[in-house]
């Protein structure tokens, strides 16, 4: 059974459809890239999986159960998470006591618990900045802060939405071997991401996006061969 199945799934923003009858299917431990030039809708798929938008048309089928219409925060503690494209801390928290809330909230632990996961999330991912303000973290210790927020919740399944933007090519390196380490211990994991060398080495199959609906898939090797997908990413603008 696969972990995650889109059924025809369909977004409007009014006259605009974002995503148009998307349907895929994630399996267990998988890494999927989904990628697609800017506007193709990989975001707002990712919210729609996570509950915080509403679908206008299809199903979204996890682990067999139809969670269409379950809202974000039971998702959340069924197993399903996402990192932000943009970050978005709490500025008068601490990066411990920003992993904190994410570990209150998604799962109802007590204080004592919530701050011993949120340890543990930080050790897992090498983050050791934890008890700093984000404002005085660097744009790759936002990243693993938001990583951190997003696992320590537990899930089976993890939207990446642009993990590598602004990073070097040696935090680069570091982040694919985090998002091995995440599947390794049994996540399923879907990366957005634009840098494409990233999605080269790191994912099993891709899925490409362009307004709104998929146009190719497999391997990236194949698929960044495929006459649509070059031209998807010919025609966009800046
Ligand atoms: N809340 C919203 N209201 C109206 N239109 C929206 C909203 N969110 C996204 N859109 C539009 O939906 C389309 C898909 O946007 P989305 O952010 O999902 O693309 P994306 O593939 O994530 O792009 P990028 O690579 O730039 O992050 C775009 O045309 C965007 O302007
Ligand atoms: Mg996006």
């Amino acid at each position: 059974m696969a972990t995650l199945r889109l059924e025809n799934l369909t977004k409007h923003f009014g006259g605009l459809v974002a995503v148009n009858n998307v349907t895929f299917e994630v399996a267990e431990q998988e890494i999927l890239g989904i990628i697609g030039p800017n506007g193709a809708g990989k975001t707002t798929l990712t919210s729609l999986v996570a509950g915080t938008l509403q679908v206008s048309g299809g199903r979204i089928v996890f682990e067999g159960k139809d969670v269409t219409k379950s809202p974000a925060h039971l998702r959340v503690r069924m197993g399903i998470s996402r990192t932000f494209q943009t970050v978005r801390p709490l500025k008068d928290f601490t990066a411990l006591e920003n992993i904190m809330v994410g570990a209150l909230f998604a799962r109802g632990e007590s204080l004592g618990k919530a701050k011993e996961r949120a340890y543990q999330v930080c050790q897992l991912l090498e983050f050791d900045r934890a008890e700093r303000y984000p404002d005085r973290l660097t744009v790759f210790e936002l990243k693993k802060l938001e990583i951190a927020r997003a696992i320590v919740s537990d899930p089976k399944i993890l939207f990446l939405d642009e993990i590598m933007a602004g990073l070097n090519f040696e935090e680069m390196k570091q982040m694919i071997n985090i998002v091995r380490s995440l599947r390794d211990r049994g996540v399923t994991i879907c990366v957005i991401e634009h840098v494409m060398s990233v999605i080269n080495e790191l994912t099993d199959r891709v899925i490409v996006l362009d307004r709104g609906e998929i146009i190719a898939q497999g391997p990236y090797q194949e698929v960044s061969q495929n006459r649509r997908v070059i031209a998807a990413y010919l025609g966009e603008e800046g």
